[in-house]
């Protein structure tokens, strides 16, 4: 089995949809063993966001995600670090499909693409060290 880092952003958090997402990660079959509920220090966000330090869009991103509350998943299942990512969806809310988390209930907010209720890793050796982060 492989594990990823799912994160409901605060957007998602504040919405209500916190509920609506777990329940598509575990009705496509992927298993939940760690859950917790935090607003994230700006430190751990830095590191989580590593990859992105320098672009335009990192500090508003940072922020974003220090604003409130935010759930953070363990989930374990046979290639799910690429199936979470599709069950997400593209990520913009507007051009992501139907079908997924971000196409369903993901909301256009303009210029602050940082909305897009989800996060999840996009390869083992990022699941790990984000899961890392999170979970210690
Ligand atoms: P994650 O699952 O959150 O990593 O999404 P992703 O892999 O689809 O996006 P990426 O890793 O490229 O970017 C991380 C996050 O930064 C995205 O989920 C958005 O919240 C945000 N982001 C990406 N591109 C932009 C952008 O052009 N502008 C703004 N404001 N935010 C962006
Ligand atoms: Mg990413």
């Amino acid at each position: 089995h492989e594990e990823t880092l799912v994160l409901v952003k605060p957007d998602g958090v504040e919405r209500g949809l916190t509920g609506q997402i777990l329940a598509r990660i575990e009705a496509k079959g992927y298993v939940i063993t760690e859950l917790r509920m935090l607003t994230p220090t700006r430190e751990m966000l830095v590191k989580h966001y590593e990859e992105h330090e320098g672009k335009p869009f990192f500090e508003p991103l940072v922020e974003f995600m220090g604003s409130g509350p935010v759930v953070a998943a363990r989930v374990t299942g046979n290639r799910v670090i690429e199936g979470f990512r599709s069950l997400a969806g593209a990520t913009e809310p507007t051009t992501a499909a139907p079908g997924t988390i971000r196409g369903d209930l993901g909301r256009d907010w303009g210029e602050q693409v940082q909305k897009n209720l989800v996060h999840g890793s996009d390869s083992t050796l990022s699941a790990e060290r984000e899961l890392g982060i999170w979970f210690g």
